[in-house]
């Protein structure tokens, strides 16, 4: 059986994981870290990516290289974009997308930049790939088997509800809301991190199935502030779905 990969950018993120770890090796390669063990007698290896998209693109490809994964979750810590969304509550990332990518219109010297007319997303995986702008906001979809095993478990989930929706990703915390409503109008998204969207796009490049979970870790969008507890939460969460996802792919 081959290995699921479970990502964590922080400490906070992946440590609480990486110590339910049975028979674990840990493994670095260049910056990045591997615990390489079992849960519940399957074979899991969870991987702390550091944040952002440089950091967790790297580590995804070294991984899918050395490990050759079934299958990839990204979690963590968000923060909300909507503002019906609570510290704790969970987002199952239906799709992520790119937050940070885009083309400017054009401004002479003097005429001051305006990050609310950005509105031309640049796609990073364009299928023409002569096209020097492909201008297109590029969802990537979730594994439909990962996202079912996720929903199968959502009721475990006691201390927040759990939502499926669309996740941004930028080497950007943004605290303007007037930006955030506008990510939220155009991509549609329900809370923002640092990385899943960049894992997702190596991930699709090598055709292995991927998932985003997230917690709201906190929400400008209703004043609640950051609360590191949920990493945790969320981490335990996680470990549901894997032994739900191995258990279905057991019966196959
Ligand atoms: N904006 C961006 N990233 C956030 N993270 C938690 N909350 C936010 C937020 N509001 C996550 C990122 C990164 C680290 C700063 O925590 O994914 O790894």
């Amino acid at each position: 059986m081959r290995p699921l990969i479970i990502q964590g950018a922080l400490p906070v993120e992946c440590e609480h994981l990486a110590s339910q770890l049975t028979n674990v090796e840990m493994e670095t390669i260049g910056g990045w870290v591997f615990w390489k063990g079992q849960y519940q007698g399957f074979p899991v290896i969870i991987s702390k990516t550091r944040m952002g998209m440089t950091n967790s693109a790297a580590a995804t490809a070294i991984a899918i290289l050395k490990y050759q994964p079934c299958a990839i979750i990204n979690q963590g810590t968000s923060g909300g974009h909507d503002p019906a969304l609570n510290v704790f509550d969970l987002v199952l990332g239906r799709a992520v997308c790119n937050i940070g990518a885009f083309k400017t219109p054009k401004k002479a010297l003097g005429e001051g930049a305006d990050a609310l007319a950005w509105r031309e997303a640049f796609d990073m995986l364009a299928e023409d790939e002569t096209d020097p702008e492909p201008i297109a906001i590029r969802h990537f979809y979730a594994d439909p088997a990962l996202l079912a095993a996720a929903q199968y478990v959502r009721h475990d989930y006691t201390v927040g509800q759990v939502v499926e929706g669309i996740i941004g990703s930028a080497d950007v915390w943004n605290n303007e809301l007037d930006r955030i409503a506008f990510f939220r109008e155009v991509y549609g998204t329900v809370t923002e991190e640092m990385e899943g969207a960049s894992v997702a796009q190596v991930a699709a490049q090598f055709q292995v199935p991927f998932l985003a979970i997230r917690v709201i870790s906190n929400n400008l969008t209703n004043q609640q502030a950051y609360n590191a507890k949920t990493g945790q939460v969320c981490q335990d969460f996680v470990f549901k779905v894997v032994q739900h996802y191995f258990a279905e792919l057991s019966k196959n």
